[in-house]
């Protein structure tokens, strides 16, 4: 490092430790001039009568027949929204737009890794969809039939979700880092009949044959009928006589239109298997019309969206990746319905080097970057010589979502992306709200960073005390969720009992017990902690510690493992793993290695355990329950808590020698 680029670290410290004493961020004068929201009455307006406000949502969307009722609330906790209502995704994200004179607007600058650029204009992507749905109807694709999608982030992606969406048939997207194994273990839950996939995807330079190891795995799937392969990277792939066909070969055979299904308001829309407090995914199930109705009022009030007929639209960019809700929600189906205009960047934020996504900011005139807080401290590592070397001048919002953002990191974003003149959105949700539900409205709200304020109108948030279940006027408990909301998760897909027991066994069917702590403050405002079951979040990728701890069983040499999730700088929390080998096998770096590659291989890289601890035995209750808290007070450094329950207390003080030592070694 230069002297002078010391210089500018250290008078950004110094910057940034004195926004440290600013308690609260009011929006800024101009940004709130404008904005979509200005007046607070809209959070009383909503909450007086959340139905009339949610119905007033999908008055936005074009419904093919009108609905009678707008909530059914006869059997909670199975909801219904918009009960008569015919309306279809697809027609709303596109053929609206088209029909109204907008087919020329961009709808995605598409960027590839190497530096290839595609515009993909509303028209060009009702014409693929609509080519792609009548594919899909030749293949045997029928309503409600389970199509499963594992694509990187290209074009196609959302040519085939939307395509699914046109004809109703449920799509599973399995996001793109996910292992061939996962991918197979999804396909068999759903009883998908296709899986669309690709040749091969970029990853930093290189290829990762995609299809080749979809292969390996999937061969005896009796329900699979078809794999549609995407010719992307031009790697060569067997395809297998009957099954396998190439996207490119069924477009171009295809019928040219395929008119929107009018589907009913509660058909599903689609399946996302996301990670539990049990070794086995869980299928959250969405619905259509209160879906599209969540994800569009969201994205236009809390990113304030201005589309394009606006004289100055938005270019809007999600750096997500479709392969998760966020995706789902705003990359695909809130923004398109909006008629927005949106960045997709195909590859990682440090390729082709660490600037690159400050360069697509410049180069597109983002005015709304939405990401997550690990990507923002990672960018803070790399240092504010990235961002320093581009016009960031065009943003004028940014969003948080993921994990509970650091104040460090949230201030970093303020002063050095957003130059002082961006509101900050942190938006709080989950794979089953399907659509953000606390979260700042940011001409109307002021930010506190960490927390995520209050409620979106219309959405009734509490904070429970843990034993007696009253609310929390100040202080922490559980989080819940007290009203439905339409883009409210249906069920767990074939999983109706689990559904029940997870969310609304707790407090009752009429209150969704989310799985964070949280806590009020004196302003009302909230600030959620952290999961309460056997989650972790890593680098915002949900995971649960059973799936973990059962892929690493997986390897020939353990006999038993137990995974926590332990508080780190870079990815929020990482995956720490207490094994213990068979026999007396003695654990070295290889078998270390061996573990990290079983796991990779049965849920995905992301997953890879940071540490892995021998132990000789796990600390377990009587009953032969581990007790996770202690090891999560081992890895922490942190005074044991209660171990009377403890079939064996020794083994704990064998375990914290151990952890001390590797902890001195690391060092
Ligand atoms: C869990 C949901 C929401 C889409 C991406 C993750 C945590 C999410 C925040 C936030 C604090 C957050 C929670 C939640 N979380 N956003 N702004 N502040 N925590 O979706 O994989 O379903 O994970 O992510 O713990 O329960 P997901």
């Amino acid at each position: 490092m230069s002297d002078s680029d010391a210089a500018t670290g250290g008078e950004l410290d110094a910057e940034l430790a004195a926004l440290l004493d600013i308690e609260r961020f009011d929006p800024p004068a101009k940004f709130r001039e404008r904005a979509l929201l200005k007046d607070p009455a809209v959070y009383e307006r909503a909450a007086s009568d959340p139905q009339a406000w949610w119905a007033s949502q999908a008055e936005e969307l074009d419904w093919f027949q009108h609905w009678t009722r707008v909530l059914d609330d006869d059997d909670p906790p199975f909801y219904k929204w918009f009960t008569g209502g015919t309306i279809n995704v697809s027609y709303n994200c596109l053929d609206r737009h088209v029909i109204a004179g907008h087919g020329d607007r961009v709808a995605f600058h598409w960027r590839g890794e190497e530096g290839q650029e595609r515009d993909i204009t509303y028209a060009e992507l009702l014409g693929e969809v609509e080519r792609f749905a009548s594919a899909l109807k030749g293949l045997g694709v029928g309503k409600g039939d389970v199509v499963g999608i594992y694509l990187p982030m290209i074009p196609e992606v959302v040519v085939a979700m939307l395509a699914c969406a046109r004809i109703g048939a449920p799509h599973n997207v399995v996001f793109g880092g996910f292992s061939a194994e996962a991918v197979r273990e999804r396909m068999e839950f759903s009883e998908a009949k296709v899986l669309i996939t690709v040749d091969g995807a970029a990853r930093k330079g290189k290829t990762a044959p995609v299809k080749d190891r979809v292969d390996e795995v999937i061969g005896d799937l009796a329900t699979l009928e078809k794999i549609v392969v995407v010719r992307s990277k031009g790697t060569a792939c067997q395809m297998r006589e009957g099954r396998d066909v190439y996207y490119e070969d069924i477009l171009a055979e295809a019928e040219p239109t395929c008119p929107a299904e009018p589907l009913d308001a509660e058909h599903p829309l689609f399946i996302l298997y996301t990670s539990g407090s049990t070794a086995k995914p869980k299928g959250i199930l969405h619905t259509t019309g209160g879906y599209l109705t969540g994800v569009s009022a969201t994205h236009r009030y809390v990113f304030d969206l201005r589309a394009g007929g606006d004289p100055d639209p938005d270019v809007y960019w999600c750096a997500a990746d479709v392969g998760w809700v966020t995706g789902h929600s705003y990359i695909v189906y809130g923004p398109l319905c909006n008629g927005a205009t949106s960045v997709m960047w195909e590859g990682a934020p440090d390729y082709p080097h660490k600037g690159i996504w400050w360069e697509l900011i410049e180069r597109y005139g983002v005015t709304i970057l939405y990401c997550a807080p690990t990507a923002i401290r990672a960018c803070i590592k790399w240092g504010a010589e990235w961002p320093n070397k581009h016009n960031l001048d065009s943003l004028r919002l940014l969003g948080s979502v993921g994990e509970p953002i650091n104040p460090k990191a949230w201030l970093w974003y303020h002063k050095v992306i957003g130059a002082e003149r961006c509101p900050i959105v942190d938006t709080w949700w989950q794979t089953e709200t399907g659509a953000i539900m606390i979260t700042p409205l940011p001409g109307i709200t002021a930010t506190k960073p960490g927390s995520a304020t209050r409620a979106f109108p219309g959405v009734s948030a509490d904070v429970l005390d843990e034993s007696s279940g009253e609310p929390v006027q100040q202080g922490q408990g559980l989080l819940v969720l007290t009203h439905p909301w339409p883009s409210m998760l249906r069920t767990l897909y074939k999983e109706e009992e689990r559904f029940i027991e997870t969310y609304f066994q707790r407090f009752g069917s009429e209150t969704y017990l989310v799985g964070d702590a949280a806590r009020r403050d004196g302003d009302g405002y909230l600030w959620v902690i952290g999961r309460i079951d056997d989650v972790v979040n890593v680098s915002g990728h949900r995971l649960s510690t059973a799936e973990v701890e059962s892929a690493i069983v997986a390897h020939a040499e353990v006999a038993e493992a137990a995974v926590i999730g332990q508080h780190d700088e870079d990815t929020g929390q990482a995956i720490v793993a207490f094994v213990t080998l068979q026999g007396d096998i003695q654990g070295d770096e290889s078998t270390i290695e061996g573990i990290r590659e079983t796991v990779s291989g049965r849920i995905g890289k992301f997953a890879r355990p940071k540490r892995v601890i021998w132990t000789e035995d796990l600390p377990k209750t009587r009953s032969g329950k581990i007790m996770r808290r202690l090891l999560r007070d081992i890895a922490e450094g942190r005074a044991l808590g209660d171990v009377t329950t403890l079939r064996d207390p020794v083994v704990m003080q064998q375990l914290q020698d151990q952890v001390s030592q590797a902890r001195a070694q690391e060092e």
